[in-house]
């Protein structure tokens, strides 16, 4: 994460996705073919009986899931990996593999191995997909970011409808455009800039939504958004620019289904739940459906002690998920990975501090995909929220 400007959170772009994925394409299906109970080694046992997350939240009327990433079945912990999502999500998001970068990575290339490779996975498990995401102004490659204005737009329209007439029978819902607010670009309504914006200014929004109606009628549109949870100058920037920009998509017909809050939380950052339940509400007034779409915990001001921190951990997502799931507009909700070592944050962590003794631990599985506090919290607050 990078600040920038007025206390804004600028996310730090990674280059190294594409690397990531292609890494262990060889070994391509040897995990998603396994079957669940043969994934014993290096995974503890959960305990029999009771109810998987997927399954407490489907009991309520809301879809749980959470992102999932194609290269870490090739992992040792594959089939582990499988396993966990297979019993605890009823759907999953694709973290990397429908992005342009991994699809696009040349003017001469469109790879669909990664995604389709996702889609075999849902299908041998019976998990809904949610498709993300069709248009962002990052996770480019360069050659895009260097396109004019008619050939970004052209490439707007193609990618859209190349990707949805490929995928729309298999994914019902997708995040057409993903994060268009950016205070720090300095632009009208606080949008962010790059070639799409460039090339259409405000209306690439509104373009993309028409396109992916058109090309996929039966598909659930949404708009896909971030850090519109703190209870500080950056949250509130970020929740008064998405509301008028979904009141403006909604005003000039524009066909959004839904808008996708993002809640990455953070521990270096002041909230008020009930506050951010209200502006889900108002959001929902304006008759889009919600969806929680890449919910974690970013532990780093938390103290040392795993065990303490796992709990401090449980304790935000008790207190965001009592707030947020009595709203009932909010019909998914999904987790950005699974177990701590799969988050982009671990990734990161390894990344920027090879040597560390300690790592993130932001999500309800440990590293051998045992659950943690965490798990507890959310199927808790599952338990306890009013059904749709
Ligand atoms: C992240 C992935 O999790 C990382 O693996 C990748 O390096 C960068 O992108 N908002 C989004 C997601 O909409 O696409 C981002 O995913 C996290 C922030």
């Amino acid at each position: 994460m990078r600040r920038s400007g007025a206390g804004m959170t600028r996310p730090a772009p990674c280059e190294i996705d594409r690397r990531r994925l292609l890494a262990g394409a060889a070994s391509l299906l040897a995990a998603v073919a396994l079957p669940a109970e043969r994934t014993a080694a290096g995974v503890a046992a959960v305990p029999a009986g009771g109810l998987s997350l997927g399954e407490l939240a489907a009991a309520k009327g809301l879809l749980f899931g959470a992102s999932f990433a194609t290269h870490e079945l090739d992992k040792p912990y594959g089939a582990s990996y499988a396993a966990t999502y297979a019993r605890e999500a009823r759907m999953v998001t694709s973290e990397l593999e429908l992005k342009l970068y991994t699809m696009r990575p040349k003017a001469t290339a469109l790879d669909f191995g990664p995604a389709d490779r996702l889609v075999l996975f849902a299908r041998e498990h019976g998990l809904a997909l949610h498709g993300h995401n069709l248009i962002w102004n990052d996770a480019l490659p360069d050659w895009i970011r260097r396109l004019g204005p008619d050939e970004a737009a052209f490439l707007m329209d193609t990618h859209i409808t190349t990707v949805l007439e490929r995928y729309r029978a298999d994914i019902p819902t997708w995040d057409v455009v993903n994060e268009p607010i950016a205070p720090w670009d300095r632009l009208p309504g606080n949008l962010r800039g790059g070639v799409f914006y460039a090339a259409l200014g405000e209306g690439y929004i509104a373009e993309s939504f028409r396109v992916a109606r058109r090309v996929a009628p039966q598909a659930r549109l949404f708009l896909n958004e971030a850090q519109t949870e703190s209870d500080d100058e950056n949250g509130a920037v970020f929740r008064a620019s998405l509301l008028a920009l979904a009141k403006r998509l909604k005003a000039e017909g524009a066909p959004v289904d839904g808008i996708g809050l993002e809640c990455h939380l953070d521990s270096r950052r002041p909230y008020d739940f009930p506050r951010f339940a209200a502006f889900v509400e108002e959001l929902a007034a304006e008759g889009f459906e919600i969806a929680i779409s890449e919910l974690d915990v970013n532990d780093v001001a938390f103290p040392a002690d795993p065990a303490e921190r796992d709990r401090k951990v449980a304790d935000v997502y008790r207190r965001f998920l009592a707030a947020v799931l009595p709203v009932k507009a909010v019909r998914r909700l999904t987790l950005w990975q699974i177990a701590d070592h799969t988050s982009w944050m671990y990734y990161d962590d390894v990344r920027l501090h090879p040597k560390a003794l300690r790592r993130p631990r932001p999500l309800p599985f440990d590293e051998r995909f045992r659950r943690k506090a965490a798990w507890s919290a959310i199927a808790e607050a599952l338990d306890a929220m009013p059904p749709r």
